[in-house]
C-alpha cells in the first residue's frame, strides 16, 4: 500500500495517537516555527506531508500573514485540513506526492517537513532537497523535524529503537500500539541520520545548516538560502 493510503487510515483521531507514539511531538513541531531571525517574517509558506494540519496550525499563530500551501498524499488528511482551515484565505491544499511537486523557482520564503520525510528513501531525499532548494527564495529557510538515525548502523540503531520504546510507553503507548508502530515503520520508514541529511543539504546548495532543537534521535534540522 502507498503510504498517502496508509495516512488515510490514521486520520481519525491523528493527533491523540502521534502525541502517544512519538516523543516529543509538541516540541519537535514547535521548533518548525521558532528560531529564526528577528527581522525574518515569511510571507509564503510550504507546508510537506501537513497530515491533519498540526504543523500548519502553529504556522497560521506563528506567521498569520503568509500565504500557506500545504502538500499531502492522503486524500483525508488533506480534507480534515480543508475543513480545519476553511475559514482562512490563506491555505491552499495540494493533494500529491512530494516527488510530483512542480513549483516555479522562488516560490516560497519559508518550507517545512514535519515527521514526513523520513518516509522517502535516501536518493528521493537528496532530489526533494535539491528541489527544495530552488523552491525557496534567496534569505529563505527549509526546516525539518523527524526521527533521524542511521538504519545501517546495527548498534545504534537497535539503542534508537529501544530507547523510542521507552519514551513511547511513558507517554501511554500500549502492546498494539507498539507492534503496530514496528510494522508501519519495517513498511513506510526509511529515516537517515542528522549527518546524512545535512550533508544532503549542502549538497544541494544550503548553508548555514544547523540542528535548532535535539532530543537524541528526535530532532529538528535547518538550511538556509542565502540572499
Ligand atoms: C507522520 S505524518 C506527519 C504529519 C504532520 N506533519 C505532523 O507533524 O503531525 C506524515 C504525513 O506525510 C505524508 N507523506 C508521507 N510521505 C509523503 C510523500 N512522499 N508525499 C506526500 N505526502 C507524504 C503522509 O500522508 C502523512 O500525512
Amino acid at each position: 500500500m502507498q503510504v498517502g493510503k496508509e495516512f488515510d487510515k490514521l486520520e481519525s483521531d491523528y493527533t491523540a495517537k502521534i502525541i502517544r507514539w512519538v516523543p516529543h511531538y509538541q516540541e519537535m513541531i514547535s521548533s518548525l516555527s521558532e528560531g529564526y531571525p528577528p527581522d525574518f517574517v515569511p510571507l509564503s509558506i510550504l507546508d510537506l506531508g501537513t497530515g491533519n494540519g498540526n504543523v500548519s496550525a502553529l504556522l497560521q499563530s506563528r506567521f498569520p500573514e503568509a500565504d500557506k500551501v500545504i502538500v499531502d498524499a492522503s486524500a483525508k488528511m488533506i480534507a480534515t485540513c480543508k475543513k480545519r482551515f476553511g475559514g482562512f484565505e490563506q491555505f491552499s491544499y495540494v493533494e500529491k506526492y512530494f516527488q510530483d511537486l512542480h513549483f516555479l523557482p522562488a516560490s516560497f520564503d519559508m518550507v517545512v517537513a514535519g515527521l514526513s520525510i523520513h518516509h522517502l528513501q535516501g536518493p528521493e531525499k537528496e532530489i526533494l532537497f535539491q528541489d527544495v532548494y530552488t523552491w525557496l527564495k534567496p534569505g529563505g529557510f527549509f526546516s525539518i523535524c523527524d526521527l533521524f538515525v542511521d538504519p545501517e548502523d546495527d548498534l545504534e540503531h537497535k539503542r534508537v529503537i529501544g530507547e523510542w520504546e521507552r519514551l513511547a510507553r511513558l507517554q501511554g503507548s500500549t502492546d498494539d500500539d507498539w507492534a503496530y508502530l514496528m510494522d508501519h515503520y519495517d513498511k513506510y520508514d526509511h529515516p537517515n541520520s542528522y549527518e546524512q541529511q545535512l550533508f544532503w543539504m549542502k549538497n544541494a546548495g544550503f548553508e548555514q545548516t544547523s540542528i535548532p532543537f535535539i532530543r537524541d534521535c528526535f530532532g529538528t534540522i535547518r538550511g538556509h538560502r542565502v540572499p
